[in-house]
């Protein structure tokens, strides 16, 4: 287990930040690459051990992976060259891996196994199973198909018309990707919107697919191979908008990072809590912007309802900002964050209190207290594995007395391997 030792900037955090390539669309990316016919070009996907995992699924598939003399990968695809993987298929950490993959994989004819680590074997995976099944798919998996490993058996599939029971962009593109080799149409309806790429990517490689609100409806069909920039990661992005909005004499840029629909609540947050953001150069073709963050007062506010879907992986970064402003905030409306990597709720409350900030649980999210701008103590905490809360309390450190010190740093490269280094290079 490593550690890492966050320290306090006195002068603030300065400068202009890339972050890597989003996640959520470089799984996405990977996944449709390598179901197209000829070759996609990638540019720009997430680095972090997520995305490679899926990377080498693809490969374990039979897409071929090669990189360009520019170092955009090179994915050469076509339902013909895949076929069912010699050895088990590992996920890593990666939920969105793993649930995607499933509803993937159902398309391949032969078996497939899908495991991870330890976080993902407790991971409920019912919410793919049960919607593929009524679709046809012989999977199974622990304790009947709710916990992985899932075995994948290709083929036989029908379409289904289907309503989310969770907010869920894992499970409706898990079941989207079903659909394409489904006979008939495959609908999957949401009540509360989520995160769009599946769909938007599955348009841009043209395929026969109808989006509505709270509505996509997808048929069989080729895929075209996809020429794509994957925009900066909004869920990266934050914890520096975060740290520059709580860390005195900040100022900093975050450049190209995707502010589409299911990605951007956290700036609504922010900008609520009185935070001082700028969005620049906003690109409504690619859904990006640049947002610069300077340090301010900012003040509590309430998160919960529908706009928690929108910014679930952002909640340890925006309780770091509760934890810095004037009054109490409370997180609500957001159980799926005790099934994420690790209980988040659970973890975030430890760490928080490590660091001298009065938080409680809620069974649905969490309270937590701002110190009004005053600097955290410093501490030690435990990431319990989990990269966002790793992250969090390395921002919340920014602007506290003392360092905090964060045990199970090595966490944060399933997501952002280069995020220590930027930590350093922009602090002072
Ligand atoms: C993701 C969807 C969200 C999110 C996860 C990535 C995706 O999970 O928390 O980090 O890429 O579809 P759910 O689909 O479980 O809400």
């Amino acid at each position: 287990m490593t550690t890492f030792v966050a320290e306090p900037y006195g002068g603030g955090l300065n400068g202009r930040i890339r972050v890597p390539g989003d996640k959520s669309v470089s799984h996405r990316a990977l996944l449709l690459a390598a179901r197209a016919a000829g070759r996609s070009r990638l540019a720009g996907l997430s680095t972090g051990e997520d995305v490679l995992c899926t990377l080498r699924a693809m490969d374990q598939f039979g897409a071929g992976i090669s990189r360009d003399s520019d170092g955009s990968l090179l994915v050469d695809g076509g339902l013909e060259r895949l076929g069912e993987p010699e050895s088990l298929v590992d996920v890593g950490n990666s939920g969105t891996a793993i649930r995607l993959l499933t509803g993937w994989a159902t398309g391949v004819d032969g078996l497939a196994v899908l495991a991870g680590d330890a976080s993902i074997a407790r991971r409920p995976m019912d919410r793919v199973t049960e919607p593929l099944r009524l679709m046809g798919a012989r999977i199974d998996g622990r304790q009947g198909g709710r916990l992985p490993p899932l075995v994948v058996r290709g083929g036989g599939l029908t379409g289904i018309d289907y309503r989310l029971p969770v907010p869920s962009a894992q499970v409706k593109g898990a079941v989207l990707l079903a659909g394409l080799t489904a006979d008939g149409e495959t609908t999957v309806r949401e009540d509360v919107p989520t995160r769009i790429h599946t769909e938007e990517m599955l348009a841009r490689c043209g395929a026969d697919i109808r989006i509505l609100p709270g509505a996509v409806t997808v048929r069989p069909g080729p895929l075209q191979a996809l020429d794509l920039q994957v925009p900066g990661d909004p869920s990266q992005a934050a914890f520096w908008i975060v740290a520059a909005c709580v860390t005195p004499g900040s100022d900093v840029t975050v450049e190209h990072i995707y502010v589409g629909p299911g990605r951007a609540g956290f700036l609504d947050v922010l900008t609520r809590m009185g935070a001082d953001l700028q969005i620049l150069d906003k690109d409504g073709a690619s859904s990006t912007a640049t947002i610069r963050a300077r340090y301010g007062p900012l003040t509590a506010t309430f998160v919960g309802g529908g706009e928690v879907p929108a910014l679930i992986d952002e909640i340890p970064a925006l309780a770091v900002a509760a934890a810095y402003a004037a009054g109490s905030t409370t997180f609500s409306d957001a159980a799926e964050l005790r099934v994420k990597e690790s209980d988040r709720i659970a973890t975030m409350v430890t760490a928080l209190r490590s660091v001298g900030v009065d938080a409680e649980e809620l069974t649905d999210g969490l309270v937590v207290q701002g110190s009004d701008g005053r600097p955290l103590r410093g501490g030690l905490i435990d990431s319990a594995g989990d990269h966002r809360v790793a992250m969090a309390m390395a921002v919340a450190a920014l602007a506290a007395s003392a360092p905090v010190t964060v045990s199970g740093w090595e966490a944060v490269a399933t997501s952002y391997p280069g995020f220590e280094e930027e930590y350093r290079r922009c602090g002072s």
